[in-house]
């Protein structure tokens, strides 16, 4: 399976790539934004694409294809203001969708927020987040896309424990952004969570087990 990781120097994305860089049911490209980023991934032998959530659809359009699957781990972060929220998380998101849409890119992957489907969850200082993420997840569980929307609790960066909880809602609680870059690797081998959606934090069982039954 041929995938494009888009947010490939955040986090969650960079963990990602380094697992999946040695796993032979994978190849992986790096969607990052600035030139300067492609060093780290060239030194892993992951090749690099630039592009911007910024640009209009259209551009991306033209660059972006061959792949089987995206993605989606970018988010503007806590040092911007809504606007970028909503020009990332939302409109960057459905942009990916429409391009993953009209390059014939049949598998989506969300990385989105616990809670992110239920308003009454969502507390003021992250209102507008919440909405981007909401969004982004209603409009693209109405496409015709074979999408998994993973909502994770709190990221930390510890090393991950392999056990997780995931269920359609969960308790807030927290997981090492490595638990989530496996649960995404999981994900992407597993047919059954094609269109569906779940919390996800640290548990008891492992990946395999908790995606079993969603
Ligand atoms: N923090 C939490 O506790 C929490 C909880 C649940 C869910 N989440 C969500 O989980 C996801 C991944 O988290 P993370 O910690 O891995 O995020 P992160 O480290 O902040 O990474 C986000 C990535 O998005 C990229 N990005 C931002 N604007 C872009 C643009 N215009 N074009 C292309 N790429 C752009 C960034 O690029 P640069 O590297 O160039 O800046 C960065 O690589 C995010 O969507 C976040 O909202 C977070």
């Amino acid at each position: 399976m041929n995938v494009l990781v888009v947010g490939a120097n955040g986090q969650i994305g960079s963990i990602f790539l380094e697992k999946i860089k040695s796993n032979t049911n994978f190849e992986a490209t790096a969607m990052i934004r600035d030139h300067n980023q492609s060093k780290k991934f060239k030194d892993l032998g992951i090749p690099t694409l630039i592009a911007n959530l910024e640009w209009e659809v259209d551009e991306l359009e033209k660059i972006i294809g061959g792949f089987d699957a995206i993605i989606f781990t970018a988010g503007s972060g806590g040092s911007t203001g809504s606007d970028k929220t909503l020009l990332i998380d939302l409109d960057g998101a459905v942009k990916m969708m429409e391009v993953a849409e009209k390059n014939n890119i049949h598998r989506f992957v969300m990385v989105s927020a616990l809670g992110a489907n239920s308003r009454k969850r969502w507390n003021d200082a992250l209102r507008p987040y919440y909405v981007a993420k909401h969004y982004a997840d209603v409009i693209l569980s109405q496409t015709n896309l074979e999408y998994t929307i993973v909502r994770p609790g709190r990221l930390l960066n510890e090393k991950g424990t392999g056990k997780v909880e995931v269920s359609s809602k969960l308790e807030r609680s927290s997981i090492p952004r490595e638990d989530v870059a496996d649960v995404l690797i999981e994900v992407l081998n597993n047919q059954n969570t094609i269109r569906k959606s779940f919390d996800l934090v640290s548990g008891k069982k492992t990946i395999s087990e908790a995606l079993q039954n969603i």
